[in-house]
């Protein structure tokens, strides 16, 4: 197991640049099975989850080259063959190997994907759109079968606005014969980004990023260049660690209209926050107002984010409330904050904080990659030296926070025991 131990109350100043976005790499990657000759993707964070999905294409056949922050993908080697667990269970977005897979050689055979245990996270909504399409789905024990003589453009209608079905679905369709339109698609940047790079590989696929996406199939996709966007949740993590201990922290390399909904909460609280074109500068208060936030998809305030943010709500003054809406479990950093002396009580998706109180140190688990990106920022801020174990699940989606952090003035160790 790998712990981290960081001494807390140590204020933060300087720069931390943010890395290519987790949620656009771990589809990227599985994506450029579409394409026939080679793949460049820049600006891809090197964390455990694309690491995984690197050696699950390797393991197909395909040829990856990382070089610092790119991966160079040779497709045109890969053999469709079963995907088996040691590779999909190990985190949620091998998911993507389906549309991949189905959509260039219709069939696929994988075990069945993992992840962070924040609900339920069934994949109805992937599945229902590959059945659109023409595939058939055989569930036998922990593996999916899917299989297609061809596939077909579908109109299809997602009862959820989900991210992973809107990008699987784009995979499957690319490649299918005639229009497919997505209705209620999700709107997340990442969508956009996975799209502009199918199409930069000659897919057509019109209208990512609002709630209605066309996609008309081609014959064939070729390898092409495309650039990772910034991640928005590692920005808004960081900038909630500078309002709780920045004494000057810069943001760099952000898009900040991705981060709006919590910057401007975080305005509405009261904090110090200077907004540039590619930066922010963030410094702490020592006071905040109370506030409420409800989890939505994209625009509104990220699911993702919510567990890193309540650690500032236990620094406001008086009551402040967080609903999940996304996910039905996203609350587990919350019994292990309260042994860090957070105020809170939890009711169904409901969680009520009462503040300012001061966070000491303590032993405390990661449970996930966001509840442990929580615990980073409550130890940051803590009084003493707090120990958070499973630190593999930080690992898997931010890049470098050790260094990173170290940086800025963090005291941070990273130590495997
Ligand atoms: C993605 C992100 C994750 C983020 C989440 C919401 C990746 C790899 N992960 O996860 O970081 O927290 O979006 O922004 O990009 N649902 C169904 N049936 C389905 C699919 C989803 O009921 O077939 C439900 C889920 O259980 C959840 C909601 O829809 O309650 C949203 O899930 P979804 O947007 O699909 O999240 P992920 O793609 O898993």
């Amino acid at each position: 197991m790998k712990i981290m131990k960081i001494e807390g109350n140590h204020p933060l100043s300087g720069t931390i640049k943010i890395s290519g976005a987790k949620n656009s790499s771990v589809a990227l990657i599985p994506a450029s099975i579409l394409a026939d000759t080679d793949v460049t993707i820049c600006n891809v964070p090197e964390i455990t989850d694309t690491d995984v999905l690197c050696e699950t294409l390797e393991y197909l056949g395909a040829d990856v080259r990382r070089a610092s922050e790119s991966v160079v993908i040779t497709p045109s080697t890969i053999q469709n063959k079963f995907i088996p667990s040691e590779y999909s269970k190990k985190l949620r977005a091998s998911y993507y190997f389906m549309g991949a897979l189905l959509g260039k050689f219709k069939h696929v055979e994988i075990s069945i994907p993992g992840g962070c245990s924040i609900g339920a996270r069934p994949i109805n909504l992937h599945l229902k759109g590959f059945e659109s399409l023409g595939a058939t789905i055989k569930n036998v024990d922990d593996t999916y079968i899917l299989d297609a003589k061809e596939l077909k453009g579908a109109n299809i209608y997602l009862d959820i606005a989900s991210v992973g079905a809107t990008i699987n679905i784009m995979l499957a369709a690319v490649l299918a014969k005639g229009k497919t339109v997505i209705d209620n698609a999700a709107k997340e940047p990442e969508i956009v980004n996975v799209a502009t790079f199918l199409n930069n590989m000659g897919a057509k696929i019109t209208g990512a990023g609002t709630s209605e996406i066309v996609i008309v199939g081609v014959e064939k996709l070729n390898g092409c260049f495309h650039e990772v966007i910034p991640d928005r949740i590692e920005a808004g993590t960081y900038t909630i660690i500078g309002a709780l201990i920045g004494e000057k922290l810069k943001i760099y390399n952000i898009i900040p209209e991705h981060i709006e909904a919590l910057t401007s909460k975080l305005r509405e609280m009261g904090a110090d926050i200077e907004i540039f074109e590619d930066y922010l500068v963030v410094r702490k208060r020592n006071s905040y107002n109370n506030t409420n936030i409800k989890t939505l998809v994209y625009p509104g305030f990220p699911t993702d984010l919510q567990q890193p943010f309540s650690v500032l709500l236990s620094k406001c003054n008086g009551i402040s409330t967080v609903e999940e809406t996304i996910f039905e479990n996203r609350f587990m950093h919350l019994s292990e904050l309260e042994k860090m002396g957070m105020k809170v009580v939890k009711v169904g998706t409901k969680a009520t904080f009462t503040g300012p109180v001061k966070l000491k140190s303590a032993t405390v688990t990661a449970t996930d990659l966001r509840a442990g990106a929580a615990l980073v920022a409550a130890a940051l801020t803590a009084e003493g030296t707090t120990t958070i174990n499973n630190v593999e699940h930080i690992l898997r989606g931010y890049e470098g926070i050790i260094d990173k952090l170290r940086d800025v003035g963090a005291k941070i160790e990273l130590e495997e025991i």
